[in-house]
C-alpha cells in the first residue's frame, strides 16, 4: 500500500532510479561529446602493388594483413625496397586469393591487435604451411608497445610472433612501430585505448628503419 510521505523504502528505490538515470544520461552525453574521429572507419581499401621489372627471374610475396590501414605503407616500403634490391615484388592483402607457388620467397606482415597477430595472417601460415616449409619466408609487425623501446617491449613485440614462429621459421623478423589513429577504429577500441590503456595517437612508423631491415632482407631471401 502506497504511504505519504513516502517510507524508507521508496526513497531507496527512488534514489537506486535517479542513479540510474544520472548514469544513462551521462553515458548519453559522452557519446554526444565525444569526438565524431573515434568513429570506426569500415570498408578500407586494400591495395595491390607490383614492384621491379617484369624479367626479374627472382619473385616475392608481401603478404599484409591490416585494420586500420598503416600496415600498407610499411608493406609497400618493404616492396619498394626489395624490387630495387632485384627482383619483381607483389605487395598484396591476405584475404586476396594467392598462390605461393607463384613466388621464391615471401614476406609476412601483420598489424598488432591484443597482444596477438591478425587471425587471417595465421590462417594464412597453416594453409600454405607445406608450400612455405620450401622457400625463404620473412615476417614483421606493426606494433604500438614499441614507442618505449627498451628490452622489455621488445621481448613483449617478439612475443607476439611466436604462435607463427611454431607454425614455420623465418629468416629475419622485423618489429616495427606503427600508427595510432582514433578515427581509424571501432568506436569502443577507441574509448578503451583512449581512456583505459592511455596510448596516445601519432605515426610513429621509422621509415629509416622499415627500410634498412628490408635492404638487409633482398639479400637474406635470395641467399637462403
Ligand atoms: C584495438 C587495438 C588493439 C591493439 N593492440 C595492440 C597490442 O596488443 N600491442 C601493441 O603493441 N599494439 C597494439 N595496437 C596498436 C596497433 O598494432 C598499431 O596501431 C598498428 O599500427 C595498427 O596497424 P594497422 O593500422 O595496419 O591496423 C592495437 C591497436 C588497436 C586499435
Amino acid at each position: 500500500m502506497k504511504t505519504f510521505p513516502p517510507g524508507k523504502d521508496a526513497t531507496v528505490k527512488n534514489y537506486h532510479r535517479v542513479y540510474l538515470f544520472g548514469l544513462l544520461l551521462s553515458l548519453f552525453a559522452a557519446l554526444l561529446i565525444m569526438p565524431a574521429t573515434t568513429r570506426a572507419a569500415t570498408d578500407m581499401e586494400l591495395p595491390q602493388s607490383s614492384y621491379g621489372r617484369e624479367n626479374q627471374a627472382f619473385k616475392i610475396l608481401v603478404v599484409y594483413a591490416t585494420r586500420a590501414g598503416s600496415t600498407i605503407e610499411v608493406a609497400q616500403a618493404i616492396g619498394k625496397k626489395l624490387a630495387a634490391g632485384g627482383a619483381l615484388v607483389d605487395v598484396k592483402p591476405v584475404k586476396k586469393a594467392v598462390n605461393v607457388k607463384d613466388y621464391q620467397a615471401v614476406v609476412l606482415g601483420s598489424a598488432i591487435r591484443r597482444g596477438a597477430v591478425l587471425p587471417e595472417i595465421m590462417d594464412f601460415v597453416k594453409t600454405n604451411k607445406e608450400d612455405l616449409k620450401d622457400i625463404p619466408v620473412a615476417c614483421f609487425i606493426v606494433c604500438m608497445i614499441l614507442r618505449e623501446d627498451n628490452e622489455q617491449n621488445r621481448a613483449k613485440a617478439a612475443s607476439y610472433i611466436k604462435p607463427l614462429q611454431d607454425e614455420l621459421s623465418f629468416v629475419d623478423v622485423g618489429l616495427f612501430t606503427g600508427k595510432l589513429d582514433y578515427a581509424k577504429i571501432n568506436f569502443i577500441d577507441a574509448f578503451i585505448i583512449k581512456y583505459f590503456i592511455g596510448t596516445p595517437e601519432g605515426d610513429l612508423r621509422d621509415w629509416r628503419k622499415i627500410n634498412d631491415w628490408a635492404e638487409n632482407l633482398g639479400a637474406e631471401l635470395k641467399n637462403k
